[in-house]
């Protein structure tokens, strides 16, 4: 049995795969420990029924994580793994980190798996369907409307107008944009369908819904001189995203609405960073948008789990992390994403592992919030394009502790760009639209003490809403099964009733035009 096993990512690039993927990503002791202890696990369900999960977080997981030297505890760390092992892999594994800067891509491509096979089924019309065509197949109007950035873009906006239940067709007031995050597209909204998709639910509850595309997505991807297979088309990171795209995507919906809209603006991942990144500097949109509302919010970068950690070390080399990436679009096919891919979250581990391993754990158990009909349809839309500068920028900022700083171009460029020679931190504290911060226990990009403290820095905080599920991820925000009990439910209540119920003590704007 074969099949891809691809878990989301966008935001932070996260994938995995498994099925003919080759073993060679790791040392031959720990395939060997993986491999002796999946037939382990085999046989402690058969024989015992104890929790899969538990076992593989004890057995398996714990051991890869210290590997990679993922653990935040570093005491658990050593308890928990074999000692004196654990420190000759860490080690082992920073050497083979050194080995690849010294020659390039080479050794990243052999740990990689090569020709990963996509072999997922694709019967399912909906997994080539663009967004509004999806939006469409289940009876819901959709528009597409397409504009030019001030720098040159060529954008497409998505909407659905109006609920399908409105036979009137009237488009409501109430105006919400759902801002995608890295590596996704206006389909990650929908793509969980009209039960569990957040474009939906709002739609239902009286919203005229918006869906942005970043520059380089399936949607966005054009220019009106640069050719998109060009350097020059790709030189783009996030921070340019905040500065051209979203106010382009806000000065559309202001010229089809009126000047009066006002809108709500729902990111997630680098859908919130852009938002910060745009009001703390163009100060003038915290009056334009109604509120914001971040689910799994990414500013400070102190507490990050995710693998994008690796990339780190290399964040003052962005010639070598180019070319490590690739320079211009972030590929899916990378193999540096590959080799991230094997790293990703904690879930993939356990279902990479489990999967090349062996057959009857495969598909035998399920993670709880995953769920699985979704996949062919989530691979066939994510990811959707990104630039490698945007990853960079994410790299640039753990390694400079953590700050929510622009691109750092080094103390030339910086004193070119910036008249500095070291980058600015975005002023986080010029931020006064009202904001409600969604986070989650399990979230490896979006860490508690980074939204904590992004948090304490609102001047108008609505509320800060922790899922109250400990394994909810940072994918669970957009496709997980109880979603929308979990998270939507909160965001609905708090966008409808302004903040009352929340400890905002501030003015919010009435949710329709005046
Ligand atoms: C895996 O199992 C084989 C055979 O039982 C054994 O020789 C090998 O040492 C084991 N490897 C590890 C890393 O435990
Ligand atoms: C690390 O883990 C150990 C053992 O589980 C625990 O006693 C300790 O308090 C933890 N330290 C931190 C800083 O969380
Ligand atoms: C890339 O963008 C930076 C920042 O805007 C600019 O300084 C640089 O000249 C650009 N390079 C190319 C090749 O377009
Ligand atoms: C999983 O996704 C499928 C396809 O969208 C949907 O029909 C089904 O209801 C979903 N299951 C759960 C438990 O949400």
């Amino acid at each position: 049995m074969k099949c891809i096993f691809f878990l989301s990512l966008l935001t932070l690039g996260i994938f995995v795969q498994c099925g003919d993927c080759g073993h060679t990503w790791l040392p031959f002791n720990i395939i060997d420990a993986v491999q002796n202890k999946t037939i382990q696990i085999k046989n402690f369900v058969k024989d015992k029924g104890r929790s899969l999960r538990d076992f593989y977080v004890e057995n398996v997981q714990n051991r890869i994580k210290t590997y990679v030297g993922y653990s935040k505890n570093q005491t658990e760390k050593i308890v928990d793994i074999i000692t004196e092992k654990t420190d000759i892999l860490v080690e082992k594994f920073d050497r083979y980190l050194t080995e690849a800067e010294v020659s390039g891509n080479q050794l990243f491509d052999a740990v990689a798996p090569q020709n990963v096979k996509y072999t997922c089924s694709n019967d399912d019309p909906a997994i080539h369907m663009s967004t509004p065509q999806l939006i469409a197949s289940h009876g819901y109007a959709a528009e597409s409307h397409t504009f030019v950035t001030d720098d040159g873009y060529i954008l497409t906006l998505h909407r659905i107008p109006y609920p399908k239940s409105n036979l009137n067709r009237l488009i409501p007031t109430k105006t919400v944009l759902l801002h995608h995050g890295l590596l996704g597209s206006s389909a990650d909204w929908v793509l969980a369908g009209p039960e569990k998709g957040l474009a939906y639910i709002l739609s239902n509850a009286g919203y005229d819904v918006w869906l942005a595309n970043v520059r380089g997505n399936t949607y966005s991807r054009a220019h009106v001189s640069k050719d998109p297979d060009s350097f020059a088309f790709w030189n783009f990171t996030w921070h340019e995203v905040s500065q051209h795209d979203l106010p382009a995507v806000i000065g559309h919906i202001i010229k089809i609405k009126g000047p009066d809209v006002k809108i709500n603006y729902v990111g997630h991942s680098m859908g919130t960073t852009i938002l910060f990144a745009l009001l703390s500097t163009k100060t003038e949109y915290n009056n334009i948008l109604r509120a914001g509302f971040a689910l799994a919010p990414v500013a400070y970068m102190t507490d990050i789990e995710s693998p994008i950690r690796l990339l780190a070390r290399y964040a003052n080399n962005i010639e070598y992390l180019m070319k490590l990436l690739g320079a211009n679009e972030f590929l899916p096919q990378n193999s540096v994403l590959r080799w991230l891919s094997k790293h990703a979250c904690e879930i993939n581990h356990y279902e990479e592992a489990i999967c090349e391993n062996s057959l009857f754990v495969l598909c035998g158990h399920d993670e709880q919030q995953f769920n699985r009909s979704l996949l062919p349809i989530i691979l066939g839309h994510v990811p959707a394009g990104a630039s490698t500068k945007s990853l960079v920028h994410y790299a640039q900022e753990i390694r400079n502790k953590g700050n929510f700083q622009k691109f750092d171009y080094g103390p030339k460029g910086n004193m070119e760009h910036y008249g500095t020679t070291i980058p600015p931190e975005y002023p986080l504290h010029k931020i006064t639209l009202p904001i409600a911060l969604f986070s989650a226990k399990n979230d490896w990009l979006s860490g508690e003490v980074d939204v904590s403290n992004l948090y304490r820095q609102l001047v108008n905080p609505i509320e800060h809403y922790i899922v109250p599920l400990k394994t909810f991820n940072h994918v669970d925000f957009l496709w997980a099964i109880d979603a929308p009990i979990l998270v939507y439910n909160r965001l609905l209540e708090l966008m409808e009733q302004g903040t009352s119920k929340s400890l905002f003590n501030g003015d919010i704007d009435s949710n329709h035009i005046r």
